[in-house]
Order: structure tokens, then sequence, then C-alpha cells
């Protein structure tokens, strides 16, 4: 077996292996100097001209075409050249399909709460693939996990009821080990789910789909040569040195100035994401109104969110105060990556993705362009949705202890699935609520926290580093605006503590096996993961 271990990779490097790609001399300076070099040049020139193409909208064709899932449908994993990057087309591994006579790739698909989800996998990957419905109520057959594997030339019908609130939720491949390589490469999609809620608030606001109102699918990705998407198995943290919104590079999106609204996604492997919009020079104000399970009761307005791994947004931005001409940027702002297990090493990230910006560092995703279109008074509606306050009295808690262990690998309490494998490491009875208590060590890294199969509502953080203390929007339990939210995915921050609480309430009788994972996906794969039974 592949020994992931984060310090047995550290001491590949001290030894002068695997940095072969590196000019010697560099190599050498990195080897000896504990700081790291100036980084290569991780953008296209500055200035405006980074943004030259347009923002893809969901269309009928190609990556992101919006399908509905009113009809079944039938999806095959596979490695298509499909052109991205300017020059050379890219060698894309995706979900193709051919929908009403169109050729799609990736394809948004948009389902009404109650319908049926009929997707039939085809694998002509090579390798073994899933689709797992991030964020969706599933029973394990229809999971995706790592534990119902794919088989090259096989295929899995994947059939079941959406039974979620209103919102954007994802597919990706999840196949024990090689997640991170497949989601990577290309597998993964976005999944709009719609209900009576959502199109009420539609008709209040006025902002049509596709045009108003827009899917900012963001990834980044590492670039090698020849553009091919470069990835290497068994490596650490996954960050690359482009970024992608909705498959292109560094686009432009002409607005109004109007209220518009976006759905952003990170579907990155491992870059946490810090978005804010930036108009002359100073964060422009937003409304958060969504997280990864669908609305909050009523809009909070912020001037910047983070948004990790698997993690979704849905805000307000308002155009109205801006001149015809003015630019806005979509800017990852800098933050603190606070990699503490890292420091305490003096490890380097950067020699495995040459010419990637660290972690934490400031990145532009997209540039915004206000025009002379109608200008439009914003109307923000007072309440949103109907969101129950957190439910978790009597419920028991379960603690969970995110840490490094001293040879190096990623634990949750003292499991790890390269060890455990399959064996569930606790059970939990179907109809209870349990709360779960994630504790970070301080040194550690920030950890996106995942479930499978449920969506959860955060009742308190401790012990918050400062940029997280900074955004609090509730004191006395610590929580920031989309902690307000249903997630299914959380960050624990180095030294902190996150009380979740879980419903388990499902129709799914029986023994239903799911995941408790980080969304870092070579922490996952790295075996930073746990099987959990739901049981009656
Ligand atoms: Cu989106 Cu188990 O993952
Ligand atoms: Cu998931
Ligand atoms: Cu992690």
């Amino acid at each position: 077996m592949t020994d992931f271990s984060r310090r047995r990779l550290l001491a590949r490097f001290a030894a002068g292996i695997g940095t072969a790609w590196l000019a010697p001399s560099i190599a050498r300076a990195r080897r000896t100097a504990p700081q790291l070099p100036p980084a290569p040049a991780h953008r296209d020139p500055p200035g405006d001209d980074r943004f030259t193409r347009p923002l893809r909208i969901p269309s009928a064709d190609g990556l992101l075409a919006q399908v509905r899932l009113a009809q079944a449908i039938e999806l095959t994993a596979r490695v298509d050249v499909l052109p991205v990057f300017s020059g050379r087309a890219s060698g894309v591994w995706n979900y193709a399909g051919s929908i009403d006579g169109h050729a799609v790739a990736n394809p948004l698909l948009i389902a009404r709460r109650g319908e049926l989800l009929d997707v039939t996998l085809v694998n002509r990957l090579g390798q073994d693939t899933t689709i797992h419905w991030h964020g969706l109520r599933v029973d394990e057959a229809n999971d995706g996990s790592g534990l119902h594997p794919v088989q090259h030339g096989q295929d899995y019908r994947y059939h079941f009821r959406v039974d979620n609130r209103a919102g954007l939720y994802w597919y990706h491949a999840h196949p024990h080990f090689h997640t991170g390589e497949q989601v990577h490469n290309g597998l993964a999609g976005l999944l709009l789910v719609e209900d009576e809620e959502e199109l009420a608030l539609r008709r209040t606001l006025e902002l049509p789909w596709g045009q108003r109102d827009i899917p900012l699918l963001i990834a980044d990705k590492q670039l090698g040569s020849r553009n091919g998407l470069a990835y290497k198995a068994g490596a650490d943290d996954w960050i690359g040195n482009r970024v992608l919104v909705n498959w292109v590079p560094e686009p432009c999106f002409d607005v109004d100035p109007a209220l518009y609204r976006f759905r952003l996604a990170n579907l990155s492997n491992a870059r946490m994401f810090h978005p804010a919009f930036v108009a002359r020079g100073k964060a422009l104000p937003f409304w958060l109104i969504g997280t990864d399970g669908g609305l909050l009761d009523k809009p909070v307005r912020v001037d910047d969110c983070y948004l990790a791994p698997a993690q979704r947004l849905d805000v307000l931005v308002d155009f109205g105060g801006l001149a015809d001409g003015e630019r806005v940027l979509l800017r990852s702002l800098a933050y603190d990556p606070m990699e503490n297990d890292a420091a305490a090493t003096g490890e380097d990230p950067m020699l495995e993705h040459p010419g990637a910006a660290p972690m934490g560092a400031e990145l532009d995703l997209m540039e915004l362009r206000v025009g002379k279109g109608p200008r439009v008074r914003a109307r923000l509606p007072a309440a949103l949705a109907r969101l129950d306050p957190v439910a978790a009295g009597g419920a028991a808690t379960r603690k969970f202890r995110v840490r490094i262990s001293d040879s190096g690998r990623w634990m949750i309490n003292d499991w790890n699935f390269l060890i455990d494998g399959h064996a569930p490491a606790f059970g939990v009875r179907r109809g209870e609520r349990e709360v779960w208590e994630f504790s970070n060590e301080f040194r550690s890294m920030p950890h996106p926290l995942h479930v499978h199969g449920f969506q959860f509502r955060v009742i308190e953080r401790r012990k918050s580093p400062k940029q997280i203390v900074s955004r609090q929007v509730d004191r006395s339990k610590g929580l920031t605006a989309q902690d307000l939210g249903l997630l299914d995915t959380v960050v624990v921050w180095p030294g902190e503590t996150v009380r979740i609480a879980i419903d388990f309430a499902q129709p799914f009788r029986g023994k239903q096996t799911y995941m408790l994972h980080c969304h870092n996906l070579e922490h996952e794969d790295q075996g930073m993961m746990v099987a959990f039974t739901v049981d009656d």
C-alpha cells in the first residue's frame, strides 16, 4: 500500500526525492532554507486584461449544461479532450451524456423536491468510480461512497426520490483512495434542488435564473505540461495553479447596476476560499441568504465569507450603487491558512504544485463589469424561508478529536480509514438526535468535516481563531453568518471546538452505512474518514 503519511512525505522532500522537476539550485535552496523562496508568478499579467473570457452560463450543451431530472438519464464516466485553457485542449475526466441530442459534460442537474432522480452511471474510466450525491438524503445503496464501487465496464443505477430543501448540492466521484485524483481531474458537477419556498422567493426577487441568478462552480486545478490536468497520487493538500469558475479561467461577466444572486460552490480538492466582492478597492457588502442545505430564514449582511472545499453559499449582491464602466472583482481575500502542523515541520506544500498560490493567499477569481443597463432598486425580502430553530435538547453528545498522529497521519479519534477500513466506527439509532462535538488540536490545520446523508446545524463554536471571532454574528454561541444555515460540511479551525446537532430521522430502514470525513480530498484519501451506521 502507498504510504500516504504527511510526515513521510516530508522525509521524502528532505532526502531530495520527488523534487526532480525543480532546478537543482532551487531544490538545494529549499532544502537548506526553511523560508519559502518567492512564489513563482501564479497569475496571468496583472490588470484588467487578466479577465478576457466570458463566464460560462448553463446552456444546453457541454460543460455545465443544465438537465432537468424529470427524465431518466445516463452518464458515462470517461476522459474527453475539452477546450478549457487557451491553446491545447485538456483531457478532462467527466460525466458525459447525450440528452435530447445535446452532448453534455458534468451537467448541472435540476430537480424538484419529491422528484425521482434516476441516473445510470456507465464506467468507461479504466478504474473504479462512483457518483456520490453530496448533501442529499439517500440510503447507502444510492450514496455512491466507496462502499459501492462501480468497476470499469460496469454500470450502476442511482434511483431515489430527491427529498432535500431547495439549494445547491453537488455530485462527485468517491472511490476509496482515488477521490482526490478523480475530482481534481474533473469528475464533479452541480445539482440544484427547487421547492415551493424557493419558487416563491424567485417570484419576489425577480432575478431570472441564468441571467441574474448564476451558479459559480469554483475549483482550482494544477495545470501541468501541455495544458494537462496534473495530479500526483499520494500527495498532500492538492492546491492548483489556476482557478476555474464554471470551467473558465479568469472569466468576466457583464452585469447591470442591479441586484444579482450568485450560488457559489467550492469544488476544489483542498483550497479554502475567502470570497468578497471588491469594488473601488473595498469589500462591497452583500447578503448571505443560503448555505449548503438551502435558504437561511433571513438575509444576513456580510463583507466576506469563508468557503471551504465542498461548501456552498447563496448570496445577493447589489451593483446598483456602481457607475457604468466600474469593475468589481470576486476575490478570495488573504487569510491565515493556519497550517500549524506544517509550520512545526517546515513543510513546503509548494514543492508539489509548481506555480500555485499558497493556501490563504489573495486570489482574484472573476471580474464583474457594470454596464449601462437599467438601474433597478434592490428589494430584499425580510423573510426568506422557514428554518426551524436548532433542536438539541436532551441529545447525547458524541466527541471527535481531530489530530495528526505521531507518525503523521490525520486521525478522527483513533480512527484512520487506511487502518480501519469499512468497519463502522460507531452506530447511530435511526430517528435519534445527536450532538457531535469536533475538537481540532492546535498543532493541526483547518479541516472541513463532512457527514454523508444528513444536513446539520451548528450549535456553538468555542476557542475560534481571530479571523473567525471577528466575523461572529452571534457572540454568545460564537457563530458566523454561515453557521446560521443548514450545513453538510463544517470547518473546524486549529484549536477550535465546534458542536453540531444532527437529526437522524430518515425513511430508510435497516442498517445504512455512511461516511464522516474531512473534505480536503487528500486528507480523505489518506484515511481521514470513518464509516458509521444508522440502524433501527
Ligand atoms: Cu462530497 Cu464523502 O463527500
Ligand atoms: Cu458527501
Ligand atoms: Cu482535513
